[in-house]
């Protein structure tokens, strides 16, 4: 078809008026591409800069744990509460329906049993299957320090070589089996850095009372905590707070969310932390009102 001259014209831009320079808000992922950006602003929110996080892929190595008997009927209600969904493949395809909207970080790394030297990992998803799932981003341990480091080290270089041209992220998940290692500020920083340094957009670690601001300050990419064992909600809203208020660009919790004796209510309390950067203490006040089954007011 002729191309019609009496179409209106293009416009440009006023002489003198700037060019808008959105920088992208992720830490370290200024350069990368637009896929990865765009994977990354679905699990990071663009407004508070923060993601929540729920893991619930400890079956891989411990099978059905408290919380976790039935996913479909436990963890449903959360969904549409967190920005991503930690999972595995296998929880995916059988208990998450797939209307869900939110973003799933597929563990891609798996091996031995609790029974075993967890450590001794390798590459459990191909990066074909990744795709067909739609995730957002991959999950890979890497166990600094422990028996088997050099073959998860690989791990998650391999991965992040299949991973970017298809522009998906990986999430370097800090793990240790060594018991002589003290889980300090000076280890963390280390296991961080490390991950940053061999490729990972992000990375999953704990939180440490002291010296945590070292820990995300050295890391170039976004870190992200886990929740670890069980403590008390206000605990663990706390443990929240202090986490983001040095640094953490977010949380990964897997079990002080589901085996939370209120889940629905404490995935909101967080979310408010999170998001909102609501105190422990008010947070708290509304994972009581939400868990007696009211909404407060104000
Ligand atoms: C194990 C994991 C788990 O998903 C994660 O650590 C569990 O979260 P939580 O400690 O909050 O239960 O990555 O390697």
């Amino acid at each position: 078809m002729a191309g019609n001259l009496d179409a209106p014209e293009a416009q440009t831009p006023k002489a003198g008026h700037p060019e808008e320079h959105t920088g992208f808000y992720v830490k370290g992922a200024e350069s990368l591409d637009w896929g990865m950006k765009n994977r990354l602003a679905r699990i990071f929110n663009p407004k508070s800069r923060k993601a929540l996080m729920m893991a619930i892929d400890h079956g891989y190595f411990e099978g059905p744990i408290a919380g976790l008997e039935q996913v479909d009927l436990s963890v449903a209600p959360l969904l549409s509460h967190v920005d991503a969904l930690m999972l595995t493949r296998g929880m995916l395809r059988t208990s998450v329906p797939p209307w869900f909207r939110q973003s799933v970080v597929l563990r891609a790394s798996a091996g031995p049993s609790i029974l075993k030297e967890l450590s001794n990992e390798h590459l459990a998803v191909d990066i074909q299957e990744a795709i067909r799932l739609n995730a957002a981003a991959l999950a890979v341990g890497a166990f600094i320090g422990s028996e088997f480091e050099t073959q998860t080290v690989l791990n998650l270089t391999r991965m992040v070589d299949l991973a970017s041209p298809n522009g998906i992220p990986v999430l370097a998940v800090t793990a240790t089996t060594d018991e002589d290692t003290p889980h300090d500020a000076k280890y963390f920083r280390m296991a961080c850095r490390i991950c940053a340094e061999l490729g990972a957009q992000f990375v999953k670690t704990y939180y440490v009372a002291q010296g945590f601001e070292t820990v995300t300050s050295s890391c170039p990419i976004p870190v992200v905590i886990a929740g670890g064992g069980k403590v008390p909600e206000l605990e663990a809203l706390t443990m929240a707070h202090r986490a983001l208020g040095e640094g953490a660009a977010g949380v990964d919790m897997g079990r002080n969310i589901f085996q939370s004796e209120a889940p629905l209510a404490f995935v909101r309390a967080l979310r408010a932390v999170v998001h909102d950067g609501e105190p422990p203490a008010s947070a708290y006040k509304l994972y009581c009102s939400l868990k007696e089954g009211h909404t407060p007011q104000g």
